[in-house]
């Protein structure tokens, strides 16, 4: 079968299903991206060469992936793959998939460590290191890896931490570190209760979950049906994680140190209660006005 007609064929099968109620997005997107995933070209190959034949492997692989995706599966499980700050991130029914809200909190975290330790930045930050005096960074619920990659690969002198409670994700997030050539040490966690409880951290910085189950009924059965539970509840009113991740945070930051969150669209206020004692507590929204991103300053 030539591209052309496979894509029509995958357009038209994806189409049928949202028409009787299948949660299906971008359905011309799905059909292209799963058509170069079986097929190893781009958009311009198929452009140029509609006529291509695929192979019958090909073409079995490709209705296989489609019945898949007109099932509801995201396409990015079904492709193994997510790009996150700029970056293409392996992602499996393990791992949430990286969302771009949370590009926030890495940018976030970028503009306080520029403003209080722009010496991790400059070249010379690995000399730092060497010293013991490089910036100490630990991301809390790593799930990909997504944020702490990122912020690897934006401060290569720092040294960054991860933890997860689940081993599964972990191996994910260690496997996105090695191919995207970041260094970061990875640690099965119970929020923070396996990393000492010293004050030797710069930054924590958490994606934690934060849906309250009594707010499942909110969620889009897509995200209900295929991600992992473990990254999207935190008890009752979604603050479970965050209620413990605050006090342990305090304890394993230096003075002066930063914990950054991300958090649920109504939880700002809650959240900000939570943090007596803090300082420079402030409230970051996301691009559609959202408020997405907490955070606060140990004191100095
Ligand atoms: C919302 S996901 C965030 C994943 C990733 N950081 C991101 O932003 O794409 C939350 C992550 O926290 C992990 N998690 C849930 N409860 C935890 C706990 N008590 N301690 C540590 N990690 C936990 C989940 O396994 C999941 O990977």
């Amino acid at each position: 079968m030539q591209l052309r007609q496979a894509l029509h064929d995958g357009l038209a099968r994806l189409e049928a299903a949202r028409l009787v109620g299948v949660d299906i997005d971008a359905v011309r997107l799905s059909a292209e991206v799963l058509l170069f995933h079986v097929a190893h070209c781009d958009r311009a190959h198929l452009y140029a060469h509609p006529e291509r034949e695929l192979t019958t492997d090909e073409h079995q692989q490709y209705e296989a992936l489609i019945a898949r995706r007109a099932a509801g599966e995201p396409l990015q499980y079904i492709t193994g793959h997510q790009e996150f700050w700029r970056m293409d991130f392996c992602v499996t029914p393990a791992v949430l998939i990286p969302r771009p809200e949370t590009e926030h909190l890495v940018e976030q975290t970028l503009v306080l460590a520029r403003k209080f330790h722009p010496e991790a930045f400059a070249d010379g930050a690995r000399g730092k290191k060497l010293q013991g005096d490089a910036l100490r960074l630990i991301d809390v619920g790593t799930g990909s890896g997504a944020i702490a990659v990122a912020l690897a690969c934006e401060l290569p002198g720092a040294e960054v931490a991860a933890v997860d409670l689940s081993p599964e994700a972990l191996d994910v997030a260690r496997q996105n570190a090695q191919r995207l050539g970041a260094r970061v040490q990875f640690t099965v966690s119970d929020v923070l209760e396996a990393v000492p409880e010293e004050p030797t951290f710069d930054f924590v910085v958490s994606n934690p979950p934060y849906v309250g189950l009594d707010e499942a009924d909110k969620v889009q059965q897509v995200v209900l049906q295929n991600e992992p539970h473990l990254a999207l509840f935190a008890g009752a009113e979604g603050l479970a994680v965050i209620r413990r991740l605050i006090p342990q945070s305090h304890a394993r930051l230096k003075p002066g140190g930063w914990l950054l969150m991300e958090i649920g669209w109504s939880q700002s206020e809650a959240v900000k209660a939570l943090l007596v004692g803090w300082h420079n507590i402030h409230v970051i929204n996301d691009l559609a006005g959202v408020p997405r991103i907490v955070a606060a300053r140990k004191t100095l």
